[in-house]
Protein backbone atom coordinates (compact mmCIF):
# COMPACT_ATOMS: atom_id res chain seq x y z
CA UNK A 1 0.00 0.00 0.00
CA UNK A 2 1.11 3.29 -0.83
CA UNK A 3 1.99 6.01 1.49
CA UNK A 4 -0.63 8.55 -0.25
CA UNK A 5 -3.12 6.23 0.00
CA UNK A 6 -2.38 4.92 3.73
CA UNK A 7 -2.63 8.88 5.12
CA UNK A 8 -5.78 9.60 3.16
CA UNK A 9 -7.21 5.76 4.02
CA UNK A 10 -6.34 6.86 7.89
CA UNK A 11 -7.90 10.33 7.60
CA UNK A 12 -11.22 9.13 6.00
CA UNK A 13 -11.95 5.84 7.37
CA UNK A 14 -15.28 6.77 8.55
CA UNK A 15 -16.29 8.15 5.55
CA UNK A 16 -14.83 6.25 2.72
CA UNK A 17 -13.99 2.46 1.91
CA UNK A 18 -10.19 1.76 2.59
CA UNK A 19 -8.00 1.49 -0.76
CA UNK A 20 -5.50 -1.48 -0.79
CA UNK A 21 -2.95 -2.79 -3.16
CA UNK A 22 -3.58 -6.02 -4.63
CA UNK A 23 -1.53 -8.64 -3.41
CA UNK A 24 -1.08 -11.59 -5.98
CA UNK A 25 0.84 -15.09 -5.78
CA UNK A 26 2.06 -15.45 -9.52
CA UNK A 27 2.27 -19.31 -8.77
CA UNK A 28 -1.47 -20.00 -7.14
CA UNK A 29 -3.86 -19.56 -10.62
CA UNK A 30 -6.90 -18.24 -8.23
CA UNK A 31 -4.87 -15.59 -6.43
CA UNK A 32 -3.83 -14.21 -10.35
CA UNK A 33 -7.84 -14.96 -11.29
CA UNK A 34 -9.07 -12.39 -8.43
CA UNK A 35 -6.30 -10.17 -9.42
CA UNK A 36 -7.49 -9.95 -12.98
CA UNK A 37 -10.99 -9.54 -11.75
CA UNK A 38 -10.42 -6.61 -10.04
CA UNK A 39 -8.79 -5.04 -12.46
CA UNK A 40 -11.15 -5.73 -15.28
CA UNK A 41 -13.76 -4.77 -13.21
CA UNK A 42 -11.76 -1.48 -12.46
CA UNK A 43 -11.48 -1.00 -16.30
CA UNK A 44 -15.11 -2.10 -17.28
CA UNK A 45 -16.85 0.54 -14.89
CA UNK A 46 -14.57 3.75 -15.94
CA UNK A 47 -15.90 2.20 -19.23
CA UNK A 48 -19.37 2.20 -18.53
CA UNK A 49 -19.57 5.76 -16.54
CA UNK A 50 -17.76 6.91 -19.69
CA UNK A 51 -21.02 4.80 -21.58
CA UNK A 52 -23.86 6.96 -19.67
CA UNK A 53 -22.35 9.76 -20.97
CA UNK A 54 -24.17 9.32 -24.31
CA UNK A 55 -20.60 7.71 -25.19
CA UNK A 56 -21.16 5.23 -27.99
CA UNK A 57 -20.23 1.81 -27.51
CA UNK A 58 -16.58 0.49 -28.00
CA UNK A 59 -14.97 3.76 -27.15
CA UNK A 60 -13.59 5.53 -24.03
CA UNK A 61 -13.69 8.94 -23.31
CA UNK A 62 -10.46 11.30 -24.60
CA UNK A 63 -7.46 11.08 -24.30
CA UNK A 64 -8.19 7.92 -25.52
CA UNK A 65 -7.68 7.11 -29.07
CA UNK A 66 -9.72 4.70 -30.90
CA UNK A 67 -6.74 2.17 -31.13
CA UNK A 68 -6.92 2.04 -27.51
CA UNK A 69 -10.19 1.10 -27.25
CA UNK A 70 -9.62 -1.99 -29.46
CA UNK A 71 -6.81 -3.24 -27.50
CA UNK A 72 -8.62 -2.81 -23.69
CA UNK A 73 -11.54 -4.98 -25.46
CA UNK A 74 -9.30 -7.09 -26.57
CA UNK A 75 -7.70 -7.87 -23.43
CA UNK A 76 -11.21 -7.99 -21.66
CA UNK A 77 -12.04 -10.84 -24.27
CA UNK A 78 -9.20 -12.76 -23.13
CA UNK A 79 -10.46 -11.96 -19.65
CA UNK A 80 -13.54 -13.65 -20.33
CA UNK A 81 -11.41 -16.82 -21.84
CA UNK A 82 -8.81 -17.05 -19.48
CA UNK A 83 -10.46 -16.78 -16.28
CA UNK A 84 -14.06 -18.30 -17.35
CA UNK A 85 -15.93 -14.81 -15.93
CA UNK A 86 -17.70 -14.20 -18.58
CA UNK A 87 -20.28 -11.13 -17.05
CA UNK A 88 -19.26 -8.91 -19.89
CA UNK A 89 -19.11 -11.09 -22.72
CA UNK A 90 -22.89 -9.04 -24.02
CA UNK A 91 -21.29 -5.54 -22.89
CA UNK A 92 -18.23 -6.22 -24.89
CA UNK A 93 -20.22 -7.62 -28.09
CA UNK A 94 -21.61 -5.02 -28.11
CA UNK A 95 -18.74 -2.80 -28.08
CA UNK A 96 -16.80 -5.00 -30.79
CA UNK A 97 -19.84 -4.58 -33.08
CA UNK A 98 -20.08 -0.90 -32.84
CA UNK A 99 -16.61 -0.56 -34.20
CA UNK A 100 -16.54 -3.17 -37.15
CA UNK A 101 -17.78 0.10 -39.61
CA UNK A 102 -18.64 0.32 -42.89
CA UNK A 103 -16.78 -2.28 -44.69
CA UNK A 104 -16.84 -5.14 -42.37
CA UNK A 105 -12.83 -4.40 -41.67
CA UNK A 106 -12.72 -2.27 -38.50
CA UNK A 107 -12.31 1.37 -40.88
CA UNK A 108 -15.53 3.28 -39.17
CA UNK A 109 -15.18 6.38 -41.62
CA UNK A 110 -16.20 8.90 -38.46
CA UNK A 111 -12.43 7.26 -36.93
CA UNK A 112 -11.04 8.46 -40.44
CA UNK A 113 -8.93 11.40 -38.43
CA UNK A 114 -7.37 8.71 -36.37
CA UNK A 115 -7.13 5.43 -38.44
CA UNK A 116 -3.88 4.66 -39.10
CA UNK A 117 -3.10 0.61 -40.00
CA UNK A 118 -1.70 -0.01 -36.72
CA UNK A 119 -5.25 1.55 -35.36
CA UNK A 120 -7.05 -0.62 -37.59
CA UNK A 121 -4.97 -3.63 -37.37
CA UNK A 122 -5.18 -3.33 -33.49
CA UNK A 123 -8.88 -4.04 -34.04
CA UNK A 124 -8.29 -6.52 -36.44
CA UNK A 125 -5.80 -8.76 -33.78
CA UNK A 126 -8.71 -8.55 -31.33
CA UNK A 127 -11.09 -9.65 -33.47
CA UNK A 128 -8.97 -12.60 -34.37
CA UNK A 129 -8.37 -13.20 -30.45
CA UNK A 130 -12.50 -13.40 -30.17
CA UNK A 131 -12.13 -15.98 -33.11
CA UNK A 132 -9.58 -18.42 -31.00
CA UNK A 133 -11.02 -18.06 -27.82
CA UNK A 134 -14.65 -18.97 -28.93
CA UNK A 135 -16.13 -15.80 -28.04
CA UNK A 136 -19.81 -15.87 -29.08
CA UNK A 137 -22.23 -13.11 -29.40
CA UNK A 138 -25.42 -12.65 -31.32
CA UNK A 139 -24.32 -8.99 -32.19
CA UNK A 140 -22.63 -9.40 -34.94
CA UNK A 141 -25.38 -10.95 -37.29
CA UNK A 142 -23.73 -13.20 -40.03
CA UNK A 143 -20.38 -12.25 -39.60
CA UNK A 144 -17.24 -13.58 -38.08
CA UNK A 145 -14.34 -12.87 -35.70
CA UNK A 146 -12.31 -15.18 -38.43
CA UNK A 147 -13.97 -13.21 -41.29
CA UNK A 148 -13.32 -9.91 -39.92
CA UNK A 149 -9.99 -10.20 -39.21
CA UNK A 150 -9.08 -11.47 -42.25
CA UNK A 151 -11.05 -8.12 -44.30
CA UNK A 152 -8.39 -6.48 -41.93
CA UNK A 153 -5.76 -8.33 -43.68
CA UNK A 154 -7.28 -8.56 -47.04
CA UNK A 155 -7.40 -4.37 -46.89
CA UNK A 156 -3.91 -4.01 -45.46
CA UNK A 157 -2.50 -6.79 -48.27
CA UNK A 158 -3.88 -4.33 -50.72
CA UNK A 159 -2.38 -1.47 -49.00
CA UNK A 160 1.09 -2.89 -49.33
CA UNK A 161 3.98 -0.44 -50.77
CA UNK A 162 6.26 -1.48 -53.15
CA UNK A 163 6.21 2.17 -55.01
CA UNK A 164 9.46 3.31 -52.56
CA UNK A 165 11.06 1.38 -49.93
CA UNK A 166 10.95 -2.11 -51.11
CA UNK A 167 7.41 -2.85 -49.76
CA UNK A 168 5.77 -2.04 -45.88
CA UNK A 169 2.59 -0.62 -44.77
CA UNK A 170 2.26 3.17 -44.74
CA UNK A 171 1.65 4.55 -40.84
CA UNK A 172 -1.65 6.29 -42.16
CA UNK A 173 -4.44 4.46 -44.52
CA UNK A 174 -5.57 8.06 -45.31
CA UNK A 175 -3.01 10.36 -47.33
CA UNK A 176 -4.65 13.58 -45.74
CA UNK A 177 -3.47 12.37 -42.65
CA UNK A 178 -0.41 13.58 -40.87
CA UNK A 179 2.39 11.35 -41.13
CA UNK A 180 1.21 9.05 -43.85
CA UNK A 181 4.51 8.91 -45.56
CA UNK A 182 6.21 7.20 -42.50
CA UNK A 183 6.60 3.15 -42.05
CA UNK A 184 6.15 2.57 -38.55
CA UNK A 185 7.50 -0.76 -37.78
CA UNK A 186 4.52 -1.55 -35.33
CA UNK A 187 1.79 -1.16 -38.44
CA UNK A 188 3.59 -3.79 -40.73
CA UNK A 189 4.39 -5.81 -37.53
CA UNK A 190 0.44 -6.17 -36.46
CA UNK A 191 -0.02 -7.12 -40.45
CA UNK A 192 2.86 -9.56 -39.65
CA UNK A 193 1.68 -10.95 -36.75
CA UNK A 194 -2.32 -11.07 -37.79
CA UNK A 195 -0.77 -12.93 -40.79
CA UNK A 196 0.67 -15.52 -38.79
CA UNK A 197 -2.01 -15.92 -36.42
CA UNK A 198 -4.67 -16.07 -39.66
CA UNK A 199 -2.15 -18.87 -40.55
CA UNK A 200 -2.44 -21.12 -37.67
CA UNK A 201 -6.19 -20.31 -37.45
CA UNK A 202 -7.27 -21.52 -40.98
CA UNK A 203 -3.84 -23.39 -42.50
CA UNK A 204 -3.61 -21.48 -45.68
CA UNK A 205 -0.40 -20.69 -46.70
CA UNK A 206 -1.18 -17.61 -48.38
CA UNK A 207 -1.08 -15.95 -44.59
CA UNK A 208 2.58 -17.72 -43.83
CA UNK A 209 3.89 -16.66 -46.81
CA UNK A 210 2.85 -13.23 -46.35
CA UNK A 211 4.03 -13.19 -43.15
CA UNK A 212 7.36 -14.04 -43.81
CA UNK A 213 7.02 -11.49 -47.01
CA UNK A 214 6.38 -8.65 -44.08
CA UNK A 215 9.18 -9.76 -41.83
CA UNK A 216 11.50 -10.30 -44.43
CA UNK A 217 10.83 -6.71 -45.71
CA UNK A 218 11.60 -4.81 -42.01
CA UNK A 219 15.00 -6.47 -41.73
CA UNK A 220 15.91 -5.58 -45.02
CA UNK A 221 14.66 -1.88 -44.66
CA UNK A 222 16.38 -1.82 -41.08
CA UNK A 223 13.72 -1.79 -39.20
CA UNK A 224 14.69 -5.07 -37.25
CA UNK A 225 18.51 -4.71 -37.03
CA UNK A 226 21.09 -7.49 -36.96
CA UNK A 227 20.80 -7.83 -33.12
CA UNK A 228 17.24 -8.23 -33.73
CA UNK A 229 16.42 -4.32 -32.05
CA UNK A 230 12.77 -2.97 -33.33
CA UNK A 231 13.29 0.57 -34.14
CA UNK A 232 10.25 2.51 -34.34
CA UNK A 233 9.90 3.91 -38.32
CA UNK A 234 11.61 5.46 -41.14
CA UNK A 235 9.98 8.02 -43.88
CA UNK A 236 9.44 6.98 -47.62
CA UNK A 237 10.37 10.51 -48.38
CA UNK A 238 14.16 10.33 -46.63
CA UNK A 239 16.47 8.41 -48.85
CA UNK A 240 14.23 5.45 -49.73
CA UNK A 241 13.83 4.73 -46.18
CA UNK A 242 17.32 4.56 -44.93
CA UNK A 243 16.73 7.15 -42.05
CA UNK A 244 15.66 4.90 -39.55
CA UNK A 245 14.23 6.86 -36.12
CA UNK A 246 16.09 4.38 -33.45
CA UNK A 247 13.49 4.70 -30.34
CA UNK A 248 12.38 1.41 -29.06
CA UNK A 249 9.09 0.48 -27.58
CA UNK A 250 8.25 -2.85 -25.53
CA UNK A 251 4.95 -2.96 -28.08
CA UNK A 252 7.48 -3.29 -31.01
CA UNK A 253 9.13 -5.52 -29.73
CA UNK A 254 5.94 -7.85 -27.96
CA UNK A 255 4.22 -7.99 -31.37
CA UNK A 256 7.72 -9.18 -33.39
CA UNK A 257 8.58 -11.61 -30.95
CA UNK A 258 4.77 -13.21 -30.66
CA UNK A 259 5.23 -13.00 -34.72
CA UNK A 260 7.90 -14.66 -35.06
CA UNK A 261 6.91 -17.49 -32.23
CA UNK A 262 4.10 -18.53 -34.39
CA UNK A 263 6.27 -18.85 -37.39
CA UNK A 264 8.29 -21.12 -35.56
CA UNK A 265 5.13 -23.20 -34.57
CA UNK A 266 4.14 -23.29 -38.29
CA UNK A 267 7.17 -23.84 -39.72
CA UNK A 268 9.48 -25.55 -36.66
CA UNK A 269 12.15 -23.77 -39.45
CA UNK A 270 15.71 -22.72 -37.49
CA UNK A 271 14.88 -19.04 -39.25
CA UNK A 272 12.61 -18.44 -36.88
CA UNK A 273 14.27 -19.91 -33.73
CA UNK A 274 17.28 -17.81 -34.45
CA UNK A 275 14.92 -14.85 -34.99
CA UNK A 276 13.32 -15.56 -31.41
CA UNK A 277 16.00 -15.95 -29.67
CA UNK A 278 17.10 -12.60 -31.06
CA UNK A 279 14.50 -10.47 -30.06
CA UNK A 280 14.21 -12.33 -26.42
CA UNK A 281 17.54 -11.59 -26.19
CA UNK A 282 17.03 -8.07 -27.07
CA UNK A 283 13.76 -7.35 -24.56
CA UNK A 284 16.28 -8.29 -21.81
CA UNK A 285 19.06 -6.25 -23.33
CA UNK A 286 16.55 -3.19 -23.46
CA UNK A 287 13.82 -3.77 -21.75
CA UNK A 288 14.13 -5.28 -18.71
CA UNK A 289 15.53 -4.61 -15.10
CA UNK A 290 16.00 -7.80 -13.16
CA UNK A 291 12.59 -9.45 -14.26
CA UNK A 292 10.59 -6.66 -14.67
CA UNK A 293 10.04 -4.82 -18.11
CA UNK A 294 10.30 -1.16 -18.15
CA UNK A 295 9.28 1.32 -20.85
CA UNK A 296 12.85 2.58 -21.14
CA UNK A 297 12.11 5.41 -23.78
CA UNK A 298 9.92 7.40 -21.36
CA UNK A 299 8.90 5.50 -18.13
CA UNK A 300 11.78 7.28 -16.53
CA UNK A 301 12.17 10.61 -17.54
CA UNK A 302 8.00 10.65 -17.44
CA UNK A 303 7.41 11.52 -20.81
CA UNK A 304 5.40 8.22 -21.71
CA UNK A 305 2.54 10.10 -23.63
CA UNK A 306 -1.48 8.52 -23.14
CA UNK A 307 -0.36 5.71 -26.06
CA UNK A 308 3.16 4.97 -24.93
CA UNK A 309 1.59 4.14 -21.38
CA UNK A 310 -0.73 1.09 -22.63
CA UNK A 311 2.19 -0.01 -24.57
CA UNK A 312 3.90 -3.09 -21.57
CA UNK A 313 0.16 -4.16 -21.50
CA UNK A 314 0.87 -5.09 -25.21
CA UNK A 315 3.94 -6.71 -25.01
CA UNK A 316 3.11 -8.56 -22.28
CA UNK A 317 0.01 -10.17 -23.61
CA UNK A 318 2.25 -11.65 -27.19
CA UNK A 319 4.79 -12.54 -24.93
CA UNK A 320 2.65 -14.89 -23.03
CA UNK A 321 0.98 -15.68 -26.57
CA UNK A 322 4.65 -16.29 -27.65
CA UNK A 323 5.43 -19.27 -25.15
CA UNK A 324 2.22 -21.21 -25.82
CA UNK A 325 3.14 -21.23 -29.74
CA UNK A 326 7.09 -21.80 -28.85
CA UNK A 327 7.66 -23.93 -25.84
CA UNK A 328 11.50 -23.88 -25.48
CA UNK A 329 11.25 -19.69 -24.78
CA UNK A 330 9.46 -20.16 -21.75
CA UNK A 331 12.08 -20.25 -18.99
CA UNK A 332 12.86 -16.97 -20.31
CA UNK A 333 9.84 -15.45 -21.10
CA UNK A 334 8.11 -16.71 -18.06
CA UNK A 335 10.20 -15.31 -15.25
CA UNK A 336 9.81 -12.09 -16.84
CA UNK A 337 6.11 -12.02 -16.65
CA UNK A 338 6.01 -13.15 -13.06
CA UNK A 339 8.37 -10.79 -12.17
CA UNK A 340 6.49 -7.82 -14.35
CA UNK A 341 3.02 -9.13 -12.67
CA UNK A 342 4.01 -9.34 -9.67
CA UNK A 343 5.54 -5.70 -9.28
CA UNK A 344 2.27 -4.41 -11.36
CA UNK A 345 -0.41 -5.90 -8.97
CA UNK A 346 1.71 -4.16 -5.75
CA UNK A 347 1.18 -0.87 -8.00
CA UNK A 348 -2.23 -1.35 -8.06
CA UNK A 349 -4.66 0.58 -5.73
CA UNK A 350 -8.65 0.19 -4.73
CA UNK A 351 -11.12 2.33 -3.98
CA UNK A 352 -14.38 0.97 -4.40
CA UNK A 353 -14.73 -0.09 -7.85
CA UNK A 354 -11.99 1.73 -8.97
CA UNK A 355 -8.40 1.14 -10.14
CA UNK A 356 -5.61 2.94 -10.25
CA UNK A 357 -2.41 1.09 -11.49
CA UNK A 358 1.27 3.11 -11.22
CA UNK A 359 3.03 3.26 -14.82
CA UNK A 360 6.45 2.09 -13.55
CA UNK A 361 6.81 -1.20 -12.16
CA UNK A 362 10.41 -1.56 -11.43
CA UNK A 363 9.56 0.75 -8.15
CA UNK A 364 6.49 1.83 -6.11
CA UNK A 365 4.04 3.85 -7.22
CA UNK A 366 4.54 6.39 -9.34
CA UNK A 367 1.22 8.40 -8.90
CA UNK A 368 -0.01 7.85 -12.31
CA UNK A 369 -3.24 6.22 -13.04
CA UNK A 370 -5.25 5.89 -16.41
CA UNK A 371 -6.56 3.54 -18.51
CA UNK A 372 -3.49 2.59 -20.30
CA UNK A 373 -1.68 1.75 -16.73
CA UNK A 374 -5.18 -0.45 -15.97
CA UNK A 375 -4.83 -2.05 -19.02
CA UNK A 376 -1.31 -3.26 -18.71
CA UNK A 377 -1.78 -4.13 -15.17
CA UNK A 378 -4.44 -6.81 -16.05
CA UNK A 379 -2.73 -7.72 -19.09
CA UNK A 380 0.30 -8.44 -17.16
CA UNK A 381 -1.69 -10.56 -14.42
CA UNK A 382 -3.38 -12.79 -16.79
CA UNK A 383 -1.06 -13.92 -18.65
CA UNK A 384 0.06 -15.52 -16.04
CA UNK A 385 -3.19 -17.72 -17.40
CA UNK A 386 -1.90 -18.58 -20.23
CA UNK A 387 -0.03 -21.50 -19.92
CA UNK A 388 -3.26 -23.49 -18.63
CA UNK A 389 -6.43 -22.05 -21.04
CA UNK A 390 -8.44 -24.62 -22.91
CA UNK A 391 -6.65 -24.86 -26.20
CA UNK A 392 -7.45 -21.88 -28.64
CA UNK A 393 -9.56 -22.59 -32.01
CA UNK A 394 -9.12 -23.20 -35.23
CA UNK A 395 -11.26 -22.73 -37.90
CA UNK A 396 -11.92 -26.44 -38.16
CA UNK A 397 -12.33 -26.72 -34.83
CA UNK A 398 -15.79 -24.56 -35.61
CA UNK A 399 -15.50 -23.16 -32.35
CA UNK A 400 -15.94 -19.54 -33.26
CA UNK A 401 -19.85 -19.70 -34.35
CA UNK A 402 -21.95 -16.87 -33.99
CA UNK A 403 -24.70 -18.96 -34.20
CA UNK A 404 -24.29 -19.86 -37.77
CA UNK A 405 -21.32 -21.64 -38.19
CA UNK A 406 -21.91 -23.15 -42.09
CA UNK A 407 -21.69 -19.41 -42.66
CA UNK A 408 -17.74 -19.54 -42.02
CA UNK A 409 -16.39 -17.06 -44.93
CA UNK A 410 -19.25 -14.53 -46.51
CA UNK A 411 -16.23 -12.34 -47.55
CA UNK A 412 -15.09 -14.68 -50.05
CA UNK A 413 -18.39 -15.66 -51.80
CA UNK A 414 -17.53 -13.21 -54.76
CA UNK A 415 -14.95 -14.84 -55.56
CA UNK A 416 -14.05 -15.36 -59.04
CA UNK A 417 -11.07 -17.80 -60.32
CA UNK A 418 -7.56 -16.89 -58.71
CA UNK A 419 -5.15 -15.23 -60.73
CA UNK A 420 -2.27 -17.52 -61.45
CA UNK A 421 0.96 -17.69 -60.14
CA UNK A 422 0.65 -13.32 -59.46
CA UNK A 423 2.02 -13.57 -56.23
CA UNK A 424 -0.10 -13.93 -52.65
CA UNK A 425 -1.32 -9.79 -53.21
CA UNK A 426 -2.70 -10.39 -56.45
CA UNK A 427 -4.56 -14.04 -55.21
CA UNK A 428 -5.80 -12.63 -52.83
CA UNK A 429 -7.63 -9.14 -54.82
CA UNK A 430 -8.76 -12.15 -57.18
CA UNK A 431 -10.63 -13.71 -54.59
CA UNK A 432 -11.50 -11.44 -51.92
CA UNK A 433 -14.70 -9.94 -52.08
CA UNK A 434 -15.36 -6.70 -53.90
CA UNK A 435 -16.33 -4.80 -50.64
CA UNK A 436 -12.84 -5.07 -49.21
CA UNK A 437 -11.72 -3.62 -52.35
CA UNK A 438 -14.38 -0.72 -52.56
CA UNK A 439 -12.77 0.12 -49.33
CA UNK A 440 -9.93 0.13 -50.10
CA UNK A 441 -10.47 2.68 -53.15
CA UNK A 442 -12.59 4.79 -50.89
CA UNK A 443 -9.60 4.87 -48.46
CA UNK A 444 -7.56 6.00 -51.89
CA UNK A 445 -9.92 8.14 -52.94
CA UNK A 446 -10.63 10.40 -49.81
C1 LIG B 1 -19.30 5.98 -35.73
O1 LIG B 1 -19.36 4.83 -36.54
C2 LIG B 1 -19.61 3.62 -35.84
C3 LIG B 1 -19.48 2.47 -36.83
O2 LIG B 1 -20.22 2.70 -37.98
C4 LIG B 1 -20.97 3.71 -35.17
O3 LIG B 1 -21.23 2.54 -34.43
C5 LIG B 1 -20.99 4.91 -34.24
O4 LIG B 1 -22.27 5.05 -33.69
C6 LIG B 1 -20.64 6.19 -35.00
N1 LIG B 1 -20.67 7.39 -34.20
C7 LIG B 1 -19.75 7.73 -33.27
C8 LIG B 1 -19.93 9.05 -32.62
O5 LIG B 1 -18.82 7.01 -32.96
C1 LIG C 1 14.73 1.53 -52.34
O1 LIG C 1 14.84 0.46 -51.39
C2 LIG C 1 14.34 -0.78 -51.87
C3 LIG C 1 14.40 -1.76 -50.71
O2 LIG C 1 15.65 -1.84 -50.14
C4 LIG C 1 15.14 -1.22 -53.07
O3 LIG C 1 14.62 -2.44 -53.55
C5 LIG C 1 15.03 -0.14 -54.14
O4 LIG C 1 15.85 -0.51 -55.24
C6 LIG C 1 15.50 1.20 -53.60
N1 LIG C 1 15.25 2.22 -54.59
C7 LIG C 1 16.12 3.17 -54.87
C8 LIG C 1 15.71 4.16 -55.89
O5 LIG C 1 17.22 3.22 -54.33
C1 LIG D 1 12.36 -14.17 -47.05
O1 LIG D 1 13.78 -14.13 -47.11
C2 LIG D 1 14.37 -15.42 -47.21
C3 LIG D 1 15.87 -15.32 -47.15
O2 LIG D 1 16.33 -14.07 -46.94
C4 LIG D 1 13.94 -16.08 -48.50
O3 LIG D 1 14.50 -17.38 -48.57
C5 LIG D 1 12.43 -16.17 -48.52
O4 LIG D 1 12.02 -16.70 -49.77
C6 LIG D 1 11.80 -14.83 -48.31
N1 LIG D 1 10.37 -15.04 -48.17
C7 LIG D 1 9.43 -14.31 -48.77
C8 LIG D 1 8.02 -14.73 -48.60
O5 LIG D 1 9.72 -13.32 -49.41
C1 LIG E 1 21.38 -14.22 -27.87
O1 LIG E 1 22.31 -14.01 -26.82
C2 LIG E 1 23.14 -15.11 -26.57
C3 LIG E 1 23.96 -14.79 -25.31
O2 LIG E 1 24.56 -13.57 -25.43
C4 LIG E 1 24.03 -15.36 -27.78
O3 LIG E 1 24.84 -16.49 -27.55
C5 LIG E 1 23.13 -15.62 -28.98
O4 LIG E 1 23.92 -15.74 -30.14
C6 LIG E 1 22.12 -14.51 -29.16
N1 LIG E 1 21.19 -14.90 -30.21
C7 LIG E 1 20.90 -14.15 -31.24
C8 LIG E 1 19.99 -14.74 -32.27
O5 LIG E 1 21.31 -13.03 -31.38
C1 LIG F 1 2.21 -24.99 -31.48
O1 LIG F 1 1.27 -24.27 -30.73
C2 LIG F 1 0.31 -25.06 -30.05
C3 LIG F 1 -0.60 -24.10 -29.31
O2 LIG F 1 -1.22 -23.22 -30.20
C4 LIG F 1 0.98 -26.00 -29.10
O3 LIG F 1 0.02 -26.84 -28.51
C5 LIG F 1 1.99 -26.85 -29.85
O4 LIG F 1 2.70 -27.66 -28.94
C6 LIG F 1 2.97 -25.94 -30.57
N1 LIG F 1 3.89 -26.72 -31.38
C7 LIG F 1 5.15 -26.89 -31.07
C8 LIG F 1 5.98 -27.64 -32.06
O5 LIG F 1 5.65 -26.47 -30.04
C1 LIG G 1 -17.85 -27.91 -38.49
O1 LIG G 1 -19.00 -27.49 -39.19
C2 LIG G 1 -19.28 -28.28 -40.35
C3 LIG G 1 -20.45 -27.66 -41.08
O2 LIG G 1 -21.47 -27.36 -40.20
C4 LIG G 1 -19.56 -29.71 -39.91
O3 LIG G 1 -19.80 -30.52 -41.05
C5 LIG G 1 -18.34 -30.26 -39.17
O4 LIG G 1 -18.60 -31.53 -38.67
C6 LIG G 1 -17.97 -29.33 -38.00
N1 LIG G 1 -16.70 -29.75 -37.42
C7 LIG G 1 -16.52 -29.92 -36.12
C8 LIG G 1 -15.16 -30.32 -35.70
O5 LIG G 1 -17.41 -29.71 -35.31
C1 LIG H 1 -25.49 -11.06 -44.01
O1 LIG H 1 -26.42 -10.11 -43.52
C2 LIG H 1 -26.48 -8.93 -44.32
C3 LIG H 1 -27.36 -7.91 -43.64
O2 LIG H 1 -28.06 -8.44 -42.59
C4 LIG H 1 -26.97 -9.30 -45.71
O3 LIG H 1 -27.03 -8.12 -46.51
C5 LIG H 1 -26.03 -10.29 -46.32
O4 LIG H 1 -26.50 -10.72 -47.56
C6 LIG H 1 -25.84 -11.51 -45.42
N1 LIG H 1 -24.76 -12.31 -46.00
C7 LIG H 1 -24.83 -13.61 -46.05
C8 LIG H 1 -23.67 -14.30 -46.72
O5 LIG H 1 -25.78 -14.25 -45.64
C1 LIG I 1 -6.12 -18.91 -48.65
O1 LIG I 1 -6.29 -17.53 -48.39
C2 LIG I 1 -6.23 -16.74 -49.55
C3 LIG I 1 -6.26 -15.30 -49.12
O2 LIG I 1 -7.35 -15.00 -48.37
C4 LIG I 1 -7.37 -17.13 -50.48
O3 LIG I 1 -7.28 -16.39 -51.66
C5 LIG I 1 -7.29 -18.62 -50.81
O4 LIG I 1 -8.42 -19.00 -51.55
C6 LIG I 1 -7.24 -19.44 -49.54
N1 LIG I 1 -6.96 -20.82 -49.88
C7 LIG I 1 -7.70 -21.81 -49.41
C8 LIG I 1 -7.27 -23.20 -49.82
O5 LIG I 1 -8.66 -21.65 -48.67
Amino acid sequence: MFVSFLTLSLATSLYAQSSAALDIDVKDQDSIKSVAKTLAGGIVDSYQSGLKKDLIPGLFPDPYYWWEAGAVFGSLVDYSYLTGDNQYDDLLGEGLAHQIGEFDAFMPSNQSKSLGNDDQSTWGLTAMSAAENGFTTNKIGNLSWDVLASNVFDTQALRWNEKTCGGGLNWQIYQFNNGYTYRNAISTGNFFLLAARLAKFTGNATYTEWAEKAFNWTQEIGLVSEEYRVFDGTDETRNNCSDINQIQWSQNIGIYTEAAAHMWNLTTNDKWRNTLNGFINTTFDVFAEKNILTEVACEKNGKCNTDQKAMKGIATRSFARAIASAPFISDYLTPLLEGSAKAAAEGCSTKNKQVECSLRWTSQNDGSSGLGESFSALAVVQALLVPNAKPLATKSSNATSTGSPTESNPAASGSGQPAENEGAADTIVASRSLVVVIAVLAAALL
